[in-house]
Order: C-alpha cells, then sequence, then structure tokens
C-alpha cells in the first residue's frame, strides 16, 4: 500500500495541513512539538479506529474545535486507488470510503492496512494483555476472513454473559449463553492458535536479525483459560459459581496472551529497556511481513522517531530489510536517523513547521 495525500483538518496541533508523501522511504523532520508524530498518528487513525497514542477523545482534536477531519488517498496492492475520510468528534465519528458512507469503523480499517512503531511501542511487551490481543487480532482481521464475524459473535456473548451474571440468573439461562460464548471463543482460539504458528517463524527470523544475543526465542502463546485441562465449555461452567461472585466471565479468549522467551533470560523482566524496544520493533515488522504473506503487499510502515529508539546499527540493520521489501515507510525525527546513511538509504524529506508540511 501506499499513501500519496494525507489532509489533516484541526488535528492536534494542526489546524488544516496537508502532506503528499512518496513511494518508499519518507522522512519528516521538525523540532519538538512540530507536529511529526501527529502526522503518523492520522493515517494510523484511519487503519485502526484509533491512534497509537490512544483514543481521539483522548486530545487528538484540536484544541477549542468540535470534531477532527482526517483525509487520506491511497494504492492498494492492485495500484487501485482509494480514498477515505473521517470526522471525529471524540464521542461519535462518521466516514467515507471511496465515495460510500460507512456502517462500521472495520470497513476503513480494512482497506488501509497500517503498521506503526512509536516510543510507546515496548508496552507491546511490557504493558497490558489487552495490547498483545489487539496485537494479534489485527493480522487475523486483515488475513482471515471468517476473523471479524468470529470476534464480534464471541464478544456479544460475553456482554451478554457478563451481563447476566450480575442478575441473579437461573441455570438455564446461563446455560444458554455459556454455549454460545463457548463456540465462538473455541472457534477464536482455533484463528488465534493458527496464527501465532504462522506467524513465530517470521519472527524468529527478525529477531535472528535484530537480537541474535538473547540466544534461541520461545514464542508462547495463552489462551485465556486452561485449555489443556479442559474445553471452553467445561471451563465456564467450572468457574460459574466464582464468575457469579465476581459479576463477570474471569476466563476465557477475552484473556489470551502470548510472550516471547528466550533461552538463558528468566523473563521479560531481564530484558533491557532497548532491548524491549527491539523485541517490540521485531514483532510489528514480522507481524507486517504476515501481512504481505497473506495479502501480497505490504502494509504501509510508520516509524516514529526511530533514531531516538535505537542505536545506530540496529537502525541501519532494521533500514536495510525494510528497503528490500519496497514496503512504504513514513518516518519522523528532529533529525535524520543516523541508520539511514549507515544503510545508505536517502528517503524523501519533508518539513513540518508552523503547522504545514512541506519539502525540506
Ligand atoms: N488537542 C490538541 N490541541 C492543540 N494542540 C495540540 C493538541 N494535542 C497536541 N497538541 C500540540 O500539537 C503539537 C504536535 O505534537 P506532536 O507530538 O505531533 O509533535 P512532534 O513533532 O512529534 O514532537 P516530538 O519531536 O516532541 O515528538 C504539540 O505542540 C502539542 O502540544
Ligand atoms: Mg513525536
Amino acid at each position: 500500500m501506499q499513501l500519496t495525500r494525507l489532509r489533516l483538518d484541526r488535528f492536534r496541533g494542526f489546524e488544516q495541513a496537508e502532506w503528499r508523501p512518496g513511494p518508499g522511504f519518507n522522512l519528516v523532520l521538525g523540532e519538538n512539538g512540530a507536529g511529526k508524530t501527529s502526522l503518523l498518528e492520522a493515517v494510523h487513525l484511519l487503519g485502526h479506529g484509533r491512534s497509537f497514542r490512544g483514543r481521539v477523545r483522548d486530545g487528538l482534536v484540536r484544541h477549542g474545535s468540535p470534531s477532527l477531519e482526517v483525509y487520506a488517498e491511497w494504492f492498494d496492492g492492485q495500484q487501485r486507488a482509494h480514498r477515505a475520510g473521517m470526522r471525529h468528534s471524540g464521542s461519535s465519528w462518521e466516514a467515507r470510503l471511496d465515495g460510500e458512507s460507512v456502517a462500521t469503523l472495520a470497513e476503513l480499517c480494512a482497506a488501509l492496512a497500517i503498521v506503526s512503531f512509536d516510543p510507546g511501542s515496548h508496552e507491546l511487551i511490557s504493558g497490558g494483555a489487552e495490547h498483545r490481543r489487539r496485537f494479534l487480532d489485527w493480522t487475523l482481521f486483515h488475513v482471515e476472513p471468517d476473523f471479524l464475524e468470529t470476534w464480534r459473535r464471541f464478544s456479544r456473548s460475553l456482554r451478554q454473559r457478563n451481563a447476566l451474571l450480575k442478575t441473579q440468573p437461573q441455570e438455564r439461562q446461563l446455560d444458554a449463553w455459556d454455549d454460545e460464548l463457548a463456540e465462538a471463543g473455541e472457534r477464536l482460539n482455533a484463528l488465534r492458535e493458527q496464527q501465532v504458528a504462522q506467524w513465530e517463524p517470521l519472527l524468529f527470523a527478525e529477531l535472528a536479525s535484530s537480537l541474535p544475543e538473547l540466544g534461541p526465542p520461545r514464542l508462547v502463546f495463552i489462551p485465556g483459560w486452561r485449555r489443556q485441562e479442559r474445553s471452553l465449555r467445561v471451563s465456564l461452567a467450572a468457574g460459574r459459581e466464582r464468575d457469579l461472585a465476581l459479576g463477570y466471565t474471569a476466563s476465557g479468549p477475552h484473556r489470551a496472551d502470548w510472550r516471547v522467551e528466550f533461552e538463558g533470560l528468566p523473563g521479560r523482566d531481564g530484558l533491557s529497556r532497548g532491548q524491549t524496544k527491539l523485541l517490540a520493533l521485531a514483532a510489528t515488522l514480522s507481524q507486517a511481513a504476515q501481512f504481505a504473506g497473506g495479502r501480497d503487499e505490504w502494509p504501509i510502515i510508520a516509524l516514529d522517531d526511530l533514531g531516538s529508539e535505537l542505536d545506530r546499527e540496529h537502525q541501519a540493520r532494521v533500514l536495510s530489510r525494510l528497503a528490500a521489501t519496497g514496503a512504504q515507510l513514513l518516518m519522523t525525527g528532529t533529525e535524520a536517523p543516523t541508520g539511514l546513511e549507515a544503510a545508505g538509504i536517502s528517503p524523501a524529506v519533508f518539513h513540518v513547521e508552523h503547522g504545514r508540511v512541506g519539502p525540506a
């Protein structure tokens, strides 16, 4: 995929701005607070329905404005042109894709694929499990046609069961939702297990290049219940008393997680800050590679402030590998990442200043 045009209205510090990135590597330079990250956030918002820095209501709308607008044009892997726009007030939104209104943000997200790595991305490794679930599900959403319906069914039945648990329900009522939840949950889990198995060799290939010093990695998937011992249906029945006391469903695929272990390293706490970032980056780039394998085109790759996140050697290694893929890269920095020169890459350079994006 290749983003060709981005327009922002009342987005963070921007009153109105327009950017036309080129194919391949793009580097956006500017001082602290100029709006570099905001540009990447805007593309990410169209592709994920949220920013990598949180939800729209957490400050994406320009202070004093009722709503923001983001508009983008891009080519997909078959060189078909697309355009999409979104207006978002923080609580409500409307969006159009290729001239038609969209009913759910998922339609927009399905059309525009972007993976982002930013200074907050270490959370993928060291933060809460919801980051890691969302990460797994992003790939499934894009490469597995069954995923969205399965996920919706699972989420709906989980919501219903949780609501019912709070009402001193009859056994029969709970039985019905346990059946439904177990069926959708087993399916969701099977998709995730399959996804993890396909992702694993791609992740390990990235790690062999970026973190060889930690020794052979192991990827552990955690389904969210004791799956080795019991089906989800049996687990729900066994946990019913506890769930009734808690007022919610304590175990199931909504508690799924994954982690990477390295031989000779006791746990994720053993990783240095930089190693945690490298692991998060390896996860993100192998996720992009898995998308590319399933879809025959690369997602847009956004690297926010790479120069301050990784040392020169690691930057150069990552950038050389990305250059070989032909993926479009959107990078930012207060100055050019030293790894670009080391990798012999000359990006298209842009400058953000006084709320405008222009050629350097
Ligand atoms: N809701 C908002 N309304 C108005 N201004 C905002 C809003 N949210 C953020 N800003 C401002 O927008 C500017 C853009 O921030 P952004 O994080 O994109 O900058 P940056 O170029 O990435 O900076 P850095 O180099 O520090 O990472 C900042 O000056 C910030 O204070
Ligand atoms: Mg920034």
